[in-house]
């Protein structure tokens, strides 16, 4: 009987987070609206695991659902790498991305994006008319400073990109 002991303490704790599960759809639905403005990355695992290992980990706001699509599918051959990702790991990319694109994200910069993109299906954030716009004035020269590396690299000049700080009071170029 010392199992009967052990187990019914066991099947209150799942009946407890079970509870919680039935109750957290609510919460969750409001932890996605985000005002105007700016807006964390959304938390993903497999989007951070497999996505930021190489480089930023890019606002999926800043490409409509069709660019991350063709990227997820073209993984691998990803800008000369193979991402090497498995069919369940692109699925879950693909739902992820397309779920939180510039179409869906509500994120203050999304429609300016994909007024400038029309039908057209870019395959870098680098080339939307909108992003190549806010950054005309910055010299070649200065993205290849070793601090910054590239115009892909949005971190170095925006230290709270991640967290959707991407206004000019915000930005900071490294010398
Ligand atoms: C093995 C390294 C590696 C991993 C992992 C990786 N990338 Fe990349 N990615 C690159 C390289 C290299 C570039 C080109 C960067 C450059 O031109 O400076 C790039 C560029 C990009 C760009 C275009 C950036 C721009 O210039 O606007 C996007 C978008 C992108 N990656 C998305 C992803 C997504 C989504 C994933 C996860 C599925 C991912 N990457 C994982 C290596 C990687
Ligand atoms: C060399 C530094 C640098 C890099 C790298 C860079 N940016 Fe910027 N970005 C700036 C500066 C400076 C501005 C402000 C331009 C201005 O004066 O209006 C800006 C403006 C912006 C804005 C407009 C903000 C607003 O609300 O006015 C967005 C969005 C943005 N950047 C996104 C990105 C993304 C995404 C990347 C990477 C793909 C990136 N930036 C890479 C320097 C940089």
């Amino acid at each position: 009987m010392k199992i009967g002991r052990l187990i019914l303490p066991f099947l209150a704790a799942v009946i407890a987070v079970a509870g919680l599960a039935a109750v957290h759809p609510a919460f969750a639905d409001d932890d996605g609206k985000r005002g105007a403005g700016g807006g964390a990355v959304p938390e993903n695992a497999a989007y951070k695991q497999e996505c930021s290992s190489c480089h930023f980990l890019y606002m999926p706001g800043f490409l409509p659902g069709r660019s991350w699509e063709a990227i997820i599918k073209g993984s691998d051959k990803h800008f000369g790498e193979n991402l090497g990702l498995d069919d369940k790991a692109k699925e879950e990319l693909s739902a992820f991305l397309t779920a939180n694109a510039a179409e869906k994200s509500g994120l203050e910069w999304s429609p300016k994006i994909l007024k400038g993109i029309g039908a057209d299906t870019p395959g870098r954030i680098t080339e939307v008319p909108y992003i190549k716009k806010e950054h005309g004035k910055i010299k070649a020269a200065v993205f290849k400073r070793p601090a910054i590396g590239s115009f892909s690299n949005c971190g170095a000049c925006h230290p709270k990109g991640g967290q959707g700080g991407f206004d000019e009071d915000a930005v900071s170029i490294p010398k």
